[in-house]
């Protein structure tokens, strides 16, 4: 076991294997995997809605499950739901885990999902472990996903801390019906008192944040590890409706050198920026960019039709937020450039930016006496893809992640976990949080 210094006192508690799932507790999370795919609305996948009724739906399933289990149930003014154990001191700052229960339309079962059934079984088995000095708590989180309020995400975790804008509020929902703050109230979220920005609770009430996540990638995969411990989340820049305006025309009577075409300048600002990412990279930057929807107006568009008019999404995630910064000031020169080559208008409108986190040392120290402790093999490493995780590390909670190893990425229905590296996971988790449950010093 690596004995490196950390500022949890394992004389107190700490011996990593501290903690273990039970039998019992194993075929629970994966009875309460099944019931989740099963009540999730779906075609080929899983679609649960941020704020919507599949959200609420899986939450219920939560909630029967943890009251069956005698843990105590409470709902925030987000609808995000705490668990804790029963008499816990209210009055001691806690030692948190949790996750979301959103997952992106036709999604997998295991986005978000996974870290709210650890901290349950978590939780259930913490009730007979060693007196504590700090309670334990797992939060089930609303809409952590980006994908039904086209840019915007971690409305719960940041509703916790006062944190909607007006531009959240606002956000329309991928039907282009409602708003989020419509979706808030019919889940029985108090908007009201949202918009206030109030703090739902104080930061210095949480002592340390855990979140497991699936890694949703292929890294663990192919360094065949079950286990990753993150060290830091990507921000992201998202631009969620970007227009470019040229003149639709006659695709037989008007020559190259007279058109105004939308769809060509799209193409040509896309390569200037895809361009630019190989450059950073070559540069040791921290950079990755997609377009995940384009679109010509279908009321208008034909084979035989310049297009007049093209809108598409753009999102550019970095660990490092002055890379996201000066490339945004990329993106808006080469618009520009483009524009006045091919006499078209690029309209980048106003993006929603989320900004990256870094993992706390002594946390991921814990966590890696706890791998260590259950001789689990682990990758350090950063996370690509967004997590609520880094709302807790920015309002200064000393917050850590670790990974599940998982197949077939995530955001898409073939997402796969063996229920083994979840467990070991699991194992991890539980043993760094009663570590941290023993803990005594104070949040600074
Ligand atoms: C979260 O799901 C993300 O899009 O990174
Ligand atoms: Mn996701
Ligand atoms: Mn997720």
């Amino acid at each position: 076991m690596n004995d490196s210094a950390s500022s949890i006192d394992k004389s107190k508690g700490f011996t990593g294997s501290d903690f273990s799932v039970s039998e019992q507790s194993r075929h629970l999370a994966i009875e309460i995997f099944d019931e989740l795919r099963q009540l999730s609305p779906s075609e080929i996948g899983v679609s649960r809605e941020t704020y919507g009724p599949s959200e609420t739906a899986a939450f219920e399933l939560i909630e029967n499950h943890a009251t069956d289990a005698g843990l105590e149930v409470q709902w925030d003014s987000a609808k995000n739901m705490r668990i804790r154990l029963p008499g816990e001191a209210g009055d001691i700052p806690s030692v948190a885990t949790g996750s979301h229960m959103d997952s992106v339309p036709e999604g997998g079962n295991y986005d978000g999902a996974a870290g709210v059934i650890a901290g349950l079984i978590i939780l259930i088995d913490a009730k007979n472990q060693v007196k504590r000095i700090r309670p334990m708590d797992l939060y089930a989180l609303r809409g952590e996903e980006s994908a039904w309020f086209g840019g915007p995400c971690y409305f719960g975790s940041r509703a916790m801390f006062g944190q909607l804008t007006e531009n959240d509020f606002t956000s329309p929902h991928r039907d282009g019906e409602k708003t989020l703050a419509d979706c808030m109230r019919a889940s029985g979220a108090d908007v009201d008192l949202l918009k206030t920005g109030a703090r739902l609770i104080d930061p210095k009430s949480m002592h340390h944040w855990f979140e497991l996540h699936i890694e949703q990638g292929p890294i663990l995969i192919a360094r065949n590890k079950p286990v990753g411990i993150v060290t830091g989340i990507r921000g992201n820049h998202r631009h969620r409706h970007v227009t470019c305006t040229g003149e639709a025309a006659h695709s037989g009577a008007v020559p190259r050198w007279l058109r105004h075409d939308a769809v060509m300048a799209m193409c040509d600002l896309m390569v200037r920026i895809d361009e630019h990412w190989r450059v950073l990279l070559e540069w040791g930057e921290d950079l990755v960019v997609t377009a995940g929807i384009v679109e010509t107006n279908p009321k208008e568009h034909a084979v035989s039709r310049v297009p007049g008019e093209v809108s598409f999404a753009l999102e550019y995630r970095s660990q490092d937020i002055k890379t996201l910064k000066s490339f945004e000031a990329l993106i808006q020169s080469e618009c520009e450039d483009v524009g006045k080559r091919r006499g078209v208008e690029f309209d980048l409108g106003i993006p929603s930016l989320t900004p990256p986190a870094v993992m706390d040392p002594e946390v991921i120290q814990i966590l890696r006496d706890a791998c260590d402790a259950h001789g689990a093999t682990y990758e350090v490493m950063a996370s690509g893809a967004g997590h609520d995780s880094s709302v807790f590390a920015n309002m200064g909670i000393p917050s850590g992640m670790v990974f599940v190893r998982n197949d077939k990425g995530s955001h898409n229905p073939h997402e796969a976990m063996e229920f083994e590296d979840f467990f070991v996971a699991t194992n991890v988790i539980g043993s760094a949080m009663l570590a941290a449950a023993n803990d005594q010093t104070e949040n600074t």
